[in-house]
């Protein structure tokens, strides 16, 4: 698997950045696949200023976000359409018309979902997603039992996710206990996958992920199934790999191979 081991949550962001802007200077149509959370921020932070300093293009991109909370407007302030507004795409260039996030408010969930994956399958295939990991190793809303061939659906939020997220919400009671989100079959579908970590407090989902065992128990797993994964972390996620100085090495060595 390809190991990008950065200093700190900053570099992890640029460094991400960087992979996004050369993909979406390189081609045409361009779909990718985008996360909320923490762990994305800084990433988004720097595309932004790309965007302004650098005039990184957007008007080619389509977007397609992982989850989205059941029962929240895109006007609420903690719901995920309203995060990439904020974060992403009031910064930058790109069509609101094609940017895509589950919809939460739109009827039957079920209905909902299949509308999605549908969509994915019409503009994808989504050529590089972006994923963050839950401390549970969910990626997306996909929590640990889901199924490793799942699409897009609606799933229940397990207690450890309500509470990791209850830190946005004015108490535990306000965060819905019901998302959308793209199957792990759907992500394991882009053509590439990056997935963020940062912190010491996903050290054990980022081992488990990549060097425990392919198991429904870490969803995260499933991506030692992808053709082209690349783990982007920083020190402190990086801290309980056991190869870690092999990644290092090796993440030094190709860095040489293609410079030569
Ligand atoms: C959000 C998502 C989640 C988060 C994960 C980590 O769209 O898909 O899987 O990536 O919960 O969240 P943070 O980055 O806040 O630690």
């Amino acid at each position: 698997m390809n190991m990008i081991i950065c200093k700190d949550a900053n570099a992890v962001g640029k460094t991400t950045a960087q992979e996004i802007a050369q993909l979406i200077t390189g081609q045409g149509k361009c779909v990718l696949g985008l996360a909320t959370g923490s762990t994305p921020i800084p990433c988004y932070n720097e595309l932004v200023r790309m965007h302004k300093d650098e005039g990184l293009d957007f008007s080619h991109v389509t977007t397609f976000n992982l989850d989205e909370y059941l029962g929240l407007k895109p006007t609420h302030e903690q719901s995920y359409r309203y995060f990439m507004n904020q974060h992403l795409f009031d910064g930058i260039n790109i069509e609101l018309c094609n940017t895509f996030v589950p919809d939460g408010v739109g009827g039957d969930p079920r209905q909902c979902a299949g509308v999605y994956e549908d969509q994915i399958r019409a503009l994808g295939p989504i050529h590089l997603q972006i994923l963050g990991i839950g401390n549970n190793g969910h990626i997306g809303f996909n929590e640990p039992g889901s199924s490793l061939a799942s699409r897009t659906r609606v799933v229940t939020l397990t207690e450890q996710t309500i509470r990791d997220n209850s830190r946005f919400f004015s108490s535990m009671e306000e965060v819905p206990k019901f998302a959308l989100t793209m199957g792990i079959g759907t992500i394991l579908e882009a053509e590439r996958v990056i997935l963020l970590a940062t912190g010491a407090g996903k050290a054990d989902a980022v081992a488990a992920a990549i060097e425990g065992p392919l198991t429904a128990s870490c969803p995260a797993s499933a991506l030692q199934l992808h053709r082209n994964p690349i783990f982007i972390i920083d020190e402190q996620a990086a801290s309980k790999l056991e190869r870690k100085e092999y990644y290092i090495h090796a993440q030094d060595a190709m860095a040489s191979l293609i410079s030569s």
